[in-house]
């Protein structure tokens, strides 16, 4: 199967998860399943929480003011949004941006994962610490898990089925946009990525 179909496929059965707790909740509002964006072939994956309130509605990832975020610090790099690519754990937006539940992680992580086969970043950033625990349990680095507030901007080495892989955490955007400090942390962090492009 090329990457495209095998994108396809998890996007297809995604739109369709009526198991999800998330699922009327998206529907019923008209939102949109938010899968992911960018190039299938990236060295670079973001890896956000779950879509807000505006990424439900147009079905892309990090469009709201967390994506304006973003965007700024990719091209401070001089990193075009389309060569990377960039989604979420949790595919659907959850009721009031309320933090994902364990059980939502547990529904979407296996579609994330099969993201992350197809794809096969060098390197994943995730953004937050709800992403960052979930890829440290995936990649068996559990023992090195800390506060984000103290991995953030690490680099730490593991092994995907496909080969090596580092792992780069950062703060969320989101939790940026207000904090002028963790702000500053966060772009200087994101410099690091630069070299993996
Ligand atoms: N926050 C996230 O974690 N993901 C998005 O796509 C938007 C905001």
């Amino acid at each position: 199967m090329s990457k495209f179909e095998a994108m396809k496929k998890i996007r297809d059965e995604v739109v369709a998860l009526k198991e999800s707790s998330l699922y009327d909740y998206r529907t019923s509002n008209g939102y949109h399943a938010v899968l992911g964006e960018g190039s299938h072939d990236s060295h670079i994956m973001f890896v956000g929480e779950a879509p807000g309130k505006n990424e439900a509605k147009m079905g892309r990832p990090f469009v709201g003011a967390a994506g304006k975020l973003l965007d700024q610090m990719l091209a401070a790099n001089n990193i075009p949004r389309e060569s990377v690519y960039i989604t979420n754990i949790v595919k659907d937006r959850p009721p009031e941006n309320r933090d994902p539940l364990p059980s939502e992680i547990e529904m979407y992580g296996p579609f994330l994962d099969r993201q992350i086969d197809t794809i096969r970043p060098k390197v994943i950033a995730p953004l937050g610490r709800f992403s960052y625990g979930y890829i440290m349990n995936k990649f068996d680095a559990t023992m090195f898990l800390e506060p984000i507030s103290k991995a953030h901007g690490k680099i730490f080495d593991a092994s995907a089925s496909y080969g090596p892989i580092k792992i780069i955490p950062l703060y969320h955007p989101a939790a940026a946009i207000y904090n002028q400090h963790l702000k500053e942390t966060l772009f200087k962090d994101f410099e690091i990525l630069k070299q993996f492009t």
